[in-house]
C-alpha cells in the first residue's frame, strides 16, 4: 500500500427530517446565503423547509446556478456576497449548486485578482467563506470532499480545482430529497458514482486490500439498488444506500493509499464543455473505451473486477474475461439508461480533433496512473466510442 495522509472534516447528518440540525450547525446571529439552482427546490417545497427551519437566522437567497456552474454565473453571487456582508452559506442542490458554492467561498475573500486564477493556477487559498451543504442529488460526492469543477464558457473551460480549505463545514443527507429526481438525474448520479470508484479502483494492485474490498462493496451496491431506484423511486432504503455510497466514493477514503486514474474524467470536462452533454453521459462514453485502450496496464485489475463483481468464470482465457467485465460494465450504463456512444448523441467523428486540441490546450497530457493517456491515446479511445 502507498503511504498516505487521509482527513475529511465534514460532519454528515444522515436521515428523513434531519434538515431540523440545520440551526445546530450555522452559528447563531450569522447571515446566512441560502445558493441553489434552477429551481427544483422551490418546486418541491424543500427552500420553504429550509426558510422556516432558519427563520431566526437573517437570509438571503441566490438562486440560478445551473449545471456546471459557470464562472459567469458564480461570479455575480460573488459581487452580491460582497456587497451584502454575508458571511455562512449554505448550498442546496446537487453538485453542481455545491462546487458553486465552493468557488463562491473561495473568491469572495479573494479581491486582489481575477479569482479564475485560484483554478488556473491552483493559488494557495488562504481563507474561505465557511458554508454547509442539503444534498439532493446522490452523485459527485461534493458535499464531503474539498473539490469543485467550474466551467468558463467564454472560454470553453470546464476546469477542477481542491483545497483544504472547501470542505464543506457540514452536509446535511436525507434520502428523501432525492425521492423527485427525473430518472435521467437518477442514473446520471450512480453512473458518476460507479466511475468515482472505477477511477481510484481500475488502477494497478498495490496490496491495498482494504481499499479494494471498499470499493467493491460500493460497486456492488450500486450494480445492485441503482435500477431498483428507476423502478421503485420512493424506496427509502435505495435511495439511503445510493446515496451513503455516493458520498463515499468520493470522499478521500477508498482513493487513500492507491494509485489514481481520473483520465475519463478531464476527457468527459472536455466533451461537457465543447457539446454541453451531461457529466455521466461523457464518463458512460468514455469509460469503457478507455479500459478497452488502457487493458494491458490495467489487466490484473480487470481480471480481479471480472471475477469479484461480474462474476465470470476463470475457465476462459483472460482475453475474454477482461472482454467481458468491459462488455458488463457498458451493458450496466445502458441498463440505467445512459446512452455509451458519441452517435447516440447526435455527435460523430468531427468531435475528436476538437476534444483532444481542448486536452491539449489544458494541459491534460499525461492523465491516468501512469501517466500514459496523452492525446493521441485519448484520440484513440474517443475514436473507439463513436
Ligand atoms: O438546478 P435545479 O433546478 O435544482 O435542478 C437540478 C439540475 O437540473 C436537478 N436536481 C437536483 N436535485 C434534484 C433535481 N431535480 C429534482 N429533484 C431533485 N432532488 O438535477 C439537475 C442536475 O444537477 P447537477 O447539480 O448539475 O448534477 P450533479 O450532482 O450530477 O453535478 C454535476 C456537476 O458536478 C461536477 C460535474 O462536473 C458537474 O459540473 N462534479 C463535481 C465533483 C466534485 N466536486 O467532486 C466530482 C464529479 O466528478 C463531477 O465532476
Ligand atoms: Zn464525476
Amino acid at each position: 500500500m502507498n503511504n498516505f495522509q487521509f482527513v475529511n472534516p465534514t460532519k454528515i447528518i444522515f436521515g428523513k427530517d434531519e434538515i431540523v440540525k440545520l440551526t445546530k450547525e450555522i452559528p447563531s446571529g450569522s447571515k446566512v446565503l441560502l445558493i441553489y439552482g434552477g429551481g427544483s427546490i422551490k418546486k418541491f417545497g424543500l427552500l420553504d423547509k429550509v426558510k422556516n427551519t432558519l427563520k431566526e437566522y437573517n437570509l438571503g437567497e441566490f438562486g440560478g446556478i445551473e449545471p456546471n456552474p459557470t464562472y459567469e454565473t458564480l461570479m455575480k453571487a460573488v459581487d452580491f456576497i460582497r456587497k451584502e456582508k454575508y458571511d455562512f452559506l449554505l448550498a442546496i442542490g446537487g453538485g453542481s449548486v455545491i462546487d458553486g458554492t465552493k468557488f463562491i467561498a473561495a473568491a469572495v475573500p479573494f479581491t486582489n485578482d481575477d479569482p479564475w486564477k485560484l483554478i488556473v493556477e491552483q493559488l494557495p487559498i488562504k481563507n474561505a467563506l465557511p458554508f454547509g451543504t442539503v444534498l439532493t442529488l446522490p452523485a459527485t460526492g461534493s458535499e464531503m470532499n474539498n473539490g469543485a469543477v467550474v466551467t468558463r464558457k467564454a472560454i470553453n473551460a470546464k476546469l477542477p480545482f481542491r483545497n483544504p480549505a472547501l470542505f464543506p463545514k457540514f452536509s446535511i443527507l436525507d434520502p428523501v430529497y432525492t425521492y423527485t429526481l427525473p430518472k435521467k438525474q437518477i442514473a446520471n448520479g450512480v453512473v458518476d458514482a460507479f466511475i468515482h470508484v472505477m477511477e481510484q479502483y481500475m488502477t494497478y494492485p498495490v496490496a491495498g486490500m482494504v481499499q479494494d474490498r471498499f470499493a467493491e462493496g460500493l460497486l456492488l451496491t450500486l450494480i445492485e439498488e441503482g435500477p431498483k431506484a428507476l423502478e421503485t423511486p420512493e424506496d427509502y432504503n435505495v435511495r439511503a444506500n445510493i446515496m451513503w455510497a455516493a458520498t463515499l466514493a468520493l470522499n478521500g477514503l477508498i482513493g487513500s493509499g492507491v494509485p489514481q486514474d481520473w483520465s475519463t474524467h478531464m476527457i468527459g470536462h472536455e466533451i461537457t464543455a465543447l457539446y454541453g452533454l451531461d457529466h455521466a453521459q461523457t464518463l458512460a462514453i468514455v469509460f469503457p473505451s478507455m479500459l478497452k485502450i488502457m487493458q494491458k496496464d490495467k489487466a490484473e485489475k480487470i481480471l480481479q473486477y471480472s471475477d469479484r463483481i461480474w462474476n465470470i468464470p476463470k475457465n476462459i482465457s483472460d482475453a475474454d474475461r477482461i472482454a467481458l467485465a468491459i462488455t458488463k460494465t457498458q451493458d450496466f450504463f445502458e441498463t440505467m439508461g445512459v446512452k455509451t456512444r458519441f452517435s447516440d448523441y447526435g455527435l460523430g467523428q468531427e468531435v475528436i480533433e476538437k476534444i483532444v486540441a481542448g486536452l491539449k490546450a489544458h494541459n491534460m497530457v499525461k492523465l491516468g496512473e501512469r501517466g500514459a493517456v496523452t492525446p493521441e491515446v485519448a484520440g484513440k479511445v474517443l475514436a473507439l466510442s463513436l
